[in-house]
């Protein structure tokens, strides 16, 4: 069980967190700064949308090129969908940027362009979740809701030092995060915990000293922040293996598109067959030809496991009769192709090969 902290501490902290934000809140492209008013709607939801699984460094950029491509839901619901998924190649779980156009589509068809306003009419609409509805109502329209991402749960582990391991402590962490959530502000609340998270409650050597909450911090008091939040024992990801096939003709490279269900499912790929228990070799190759292949080439880590790719290349004639499915790409705009990470790594090892 969570230390009990005395109520007259808990009461202290929302505003000292806050206080706190108002001096040293990051400036984020999709944030008003502390106090201002709120962000578009839009503009909260994709951001949110976009920062689930993703770093801020990362999102950065593509948040810039999304809204200066789409710059409001109207728009976004009107883009092509290869599009969409092309712009969003490197962002990773490629699921939720279908998501984010289903769900700009139904803002548009069943809430005349306005995203509406509460958590349970958020969370009706398509890739909103209990985390990105709280989120947005929060944000962008001021309602009290209590946002809980894992920068979060780490902090309040901290300042209640919850003994229960993670994930069977999250009901825990967001009824505590509840209790320290006040009735206005909860937006700029939720981003304070974030930044205090991202910044002086660091996952190793949290800077105690500097925060606005070590004098209720339950874990300082202990000595023993970095323990916490305590995490359940997690098994070793699987290993898996497979084979991409870089097959090249005049200056072009054969790209396919993989089926829409599964792993990045949708998107633009070089050539692969199933991702096993033991290397491939050249079985699911293309075309057949004189292919080299070397040792493992490509590492990957995806959600649920490791990937080992080796590299098969293999360069045809421009009389080559074969015609294998997909399409010849310009080796020189592979850039534009919206290749996910992996592939696109692939690329960058055959290319590197070849230049150096
Ligand atoms: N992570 C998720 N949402 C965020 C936000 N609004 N600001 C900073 N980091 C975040
Ligand atoms: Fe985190 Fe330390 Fe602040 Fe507690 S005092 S919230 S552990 S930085």
């Amino acid at each position: 069980m969570p230390v009990d902290m005395p109520l007259e501490e808990r009461v202290e902290i929302p505003a000292a967190l806050l206080r706190w934000y108002d001096a040293h809140a990051r400036a984020l492209p999709w944030r008003s700064p502390p106090g201002a008013p709120a962000p578009a709607a839009y503009r909260v939801w994709l951001s949110e949308v976009m920062l689930q699984q993703t770093t801020v460094a990362a999102v950065k950029s593509y948040f810039e090129a999304f809204t200066t491509r789409w710059p409001t839901v109207e728009a976004l619901a009107a883009a092509d969908e290869a599009e969409v998924m092309s712009a969003w190649a490197g962002l990773g779980y490629y699921a939720r940027a279908r998501n984010m156009l289903a769900c700009a589509r139904a803002v548009m068809r069943d809430h005349g362009g306005c995203f509406p306003d509460t958590e349970t009419e958020l969370r009706a609409l398509p890739g909103i979740g209990a985390y990105t509805a709280a989120a947005v109502a929060a944000i962008a329209f001021g309602r009290r809701a209590v946002v809980v991402d894992a920068n979060v749960e780490r902090v309040v582990a901290r300042l209640f030092a919850v003994e229960e391991a993670l994930p069977a402590a999250k009901a825990v962490l967001h009824a505590l995060a509840d209790s320290i959530t006040p009735p206005t502000r909860a937006g700029d609340f939720a981003q304070a915990m974030m930044d205090l998270g991202a910044t002086l409650c660091s996952p190793r050597k949290p800077a105690c000293a500097l925060c606005p909450l070590q004098a209720p911090c339950a874990a300082r008091a202990l000595g023993t922040a970095e323990r916490f939040p305590i995490k359940a024992a997690t098994k070793a990801r699987p290993r898996r293996f497979g084979t991409v096939f870089w097959v090249e003709r005049d200056g072009h490279v054969l790209l396919v598109t993989r089926e829409s269900k599964g792993l990045l499912g949708g998107m633009r790929a070089l050539p692969t067959g199933p991702w096993q228990d033991e290397a491939p070799g050249l079985a699911d190759a293309p075309l057949g030809g004189d292919w080299r292949i070397g040792a493992t080439e490509v590492s990957h880590v995806f959600t649920h496991f490791a990937l080992d790719l080796a590299i098969a290349r293999l360069r045809v004639e421009k009389g080559c009769t074969e015609k294998p499915a997909g399409e010849w790409w310009p080796i020189q705009r592979l850039d534009t192709a919206g290749l996910p990470t992996v592939f696109a790594k692939a690329a960058r090892k055959v290319l590197e090969d070849r230049n150096g």
